[in-house]
């Protein structure tokens, strides 16, 4: 059995208490934690941004995982690895050059992800897979908590599995937006490594964080 990792979203946490939550989480067993980052244009939501990272980061042992939903990223990717991001993860169309933005991550001593909205196709990152650490699949359309799986994503992370075997290369494959316990299996079973939840984590069996971070890793 291949290790699956969680990163539970914070977005579904409680803003009023977040340094609490974060520590919560540690307690539980989370494996990283998921910043969503929105800018309302981008996305139509808006969210939080390097200040409130920087603060949370300083008291926390795992890895931050900041999903950038915001454009242009490009001027922006610095701040936030100031901030303390481990993983800063873009969308191709948030930058001019995606190339560009993934060296200047990479330059930051940063992992580098790359983010793919359902409709996004493979071949926006295809030349640029060896320079990407992380491969993350929108499973639904970002900008909310709590939508609906997109199930047809999976062929998605099936081809890329297919194609980090034909290329022997190697990247972590991690799918955001609606997992719960009737699909995580599936996302699994197609190749996906680091499950992104915030709903199910926060709110499913009365907020038992642990219990909901060991049922999605099949446990
Ligand atoms: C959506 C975000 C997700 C989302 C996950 O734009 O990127 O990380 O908050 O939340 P759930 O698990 O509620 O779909
Ligand atoms: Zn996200």
């Amino acid at each position: 059995m291949k290790n699956i990792q969680i990163s539970p979203s914070i977005l579904s946490a409680d803003f009023s208490q977040l340094g609490t939550e974060i520590k919560r989480l540690e307690k539980a067993g989370a494996d990283m934690i998921h910043v969503d980052v929105m800018d309302g244009h981008f996305v139509p939501n808006l969210t939080i941004g390097p200040p409130v990272i920087k603060a949370l980061r300083k008291n926390c042992s795992l890895k931050f995982d900041v999903h950038l939903m915001i454009s242009p990223v490009h001027k922006y990717i610095e701040a936030y690895a100031n901030a303390g991001a481990d993983i800063i993860t873009i969308h191709p169309e948030a930058t001019d050059n995606l190339e560009t933005s993934i060296l200047k991550i990479k330059e930051l001593n940063k992992k580098v992800g790359v983010s793919l909205n359902p409709e996004s196709k493979i071949d926006l990152i295809i030349n640029l897979l060896d320079k990407i650490d992380l491969v993350l699949i929108m499973s639904v359309n970002p900008g909310f908590g709590g939508q609906k799986f997109m199930p047809e994503v999976l062929n998605k992370i099936k081809e890329l599995k297919k194609i980090q075997n034909e290329k022997n290369i190697n990247f972590d494959i991690e799918i955001d937006g609606g997992i719960n316990f009737d699909n995580c299996k599936s996302a699994i079973d197609a190749g996906a490594n680091i499950l992104v939840s915030g709903t199910t984590i926060f709110k499913s069996n009365d907020g038992d964080i642990k219990k909901n971070i060991n049922l999605l890793k099949l446990k």
